[in-house]
């Protein structure tokens, strides 16, 4: 639109670009610059009034017409269907369109999950995805926790009310460990081949945890599982030094010490040296100079046999350790549940 008077033509290209970013586009028919030009209407010569008013009314249809033809444009948005399958083979083109690109971002978890599987694919570490429902047998018995044993109690998981055919219930799995005798299952033939077997399960977990900065009931963990001749602690905890360095791009230290799980004989508790302070002492690792990190150990020999692997010939290691755990102390943030808020001014930090 061509306006002859410049200050009505400067408001006009001003009010048009406020326009996008307006949540409730008639405000601008409110906009301070219009009225003002409607003021200065009075102060003019009379021969100078009726040009500019003119101007300014066609000014104002112009925006009118803008928040009207927004308006028809948002209530032609066709229904969405959420049962209707998804077409595969429709062109990207013609898909619906829903948000485009420009108006999200990554999750930062999702962001730190490909930093982190990139480092391990580079440690020639293959990714299997976990499952979000899954089977008494897969969270329990094949990683040798006894029937009514206790160990079970520590893993505040939820059950479904269906069970499966052996009359158990369903679950939603409370750690990643859950795949660890798919992957051995899956993958033991390597080892007679004389390969490794190197995996790492990135996966929802969830807890019927009570919630505060540092428990939330879903979470995401990452696993590790490798099993080859003649694996030893050693080779576990060079593993893990050297992923932990290479994610927080400094020299650190790490230690280890002794812990209880049905699945690890030894396990270990295992811990680094602050990425923060470097043990000078911080409210991160509670001025002790130490994070507690991840959960490992030497594959326990009954959970190789129940996925047909010979202890007596291949040995291997383990670990587990949460995902949110490690990004907290990349980014020095303090409330694990900014994760799952949907907060946009937390997540506009990683985008
Ligand atoms: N599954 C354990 C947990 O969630 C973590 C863990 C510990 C995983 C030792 C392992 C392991 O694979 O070897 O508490």
């Amino acid at each position: 639109m061509e306006y002859d008077n410049d200050r009505i033509a400067a408001v006009a290209s001003e009010l048009a670009a406020r326009f996008d970013g307006l949540e409730q586009k008639a405000d601008i028919l409110k906009a301070t610059e219009l009225r003002a030009l409607y003021a200065e209407i009075p102060t003019l010569p009379p021969e100078q009034r009726g040009p500019f008013g003119k101007e300014i009314n066609k000014l104002k249809q112009a925006l009118e017409a803008m928040v009207e033809a927004h308006q028809e444009q948002a209530a032609a948005l066709p229904p969405i269907d959420v049962t209707a399958p998804f077409d595969v083979n429709v062109k990207a083109t013609q898909r619906p369109g829903l948000l485009s690109a420009d108006h999200g971002s990554k999750h930062p978890l999702t962001a730190e999950i490909e930093n982190i599987l990139d480092i391990f694919y580079r440690m020639g570490f293959t990714t299997v995805e976990s499952r979000e429902i899954d089977d008494d047998f897969h969270m329990f018995g094949s990683l040798n926790f006894p029937e009514g044993h206790p160990a079970r109690d520590d893993y505040d998981t939820f059950m479904t009310v269906e069970t499966d055919k052996n009359g158990k219930q369903f679950i939603a799995p409370a750690h990643t460990s859950t795949m660890q005798n798919r992957i051995l299952q899956a993958n033991k033939t390597k080892l007679e081949q004389g390969q490794p077997i190197a995996a790492v399960v990135p996966g929802r977990v969830f807890r019927n945890e009570d919630l505060d900065a540092r428990h939330e009931h879903t979470f995401y963990q990452l696993e590790g599982v490798y099993v080859d001749k003649g694996v030893n602690t050693g080779h576990l905890i060079a593993t893990l030094k050297t992923f932990l360095q290479e994610y927080y791009g400094k020299e650190l230290d790490v230690k280890t010490q002794p812990f209880y799980f049905p699945f690890t004989e030894p396990s270990f508790e295992f811990a680094l040296s602050c990425p923060f302070c470097e043990k000078a002492g911080c409210n991160i690792c509670s001025y002790s100079g130490w994070i507690e990190l991840l959960g490992c150990g030497m594959i326990n020999p009954n959970v190789l046999k129940m996925a047909g692997i010979d202890p007596t010939v291949y040995t291997g290691f383990a670990w587990g350790s949460g995902i949110e755990r490690l990004v907290m102390m990349k980014y020095g943030i303090e409330d694990v549940r900014h994760f799952e808020s949907g907060k946009l001014d937390f997540l506009r930090q990683f985008s």
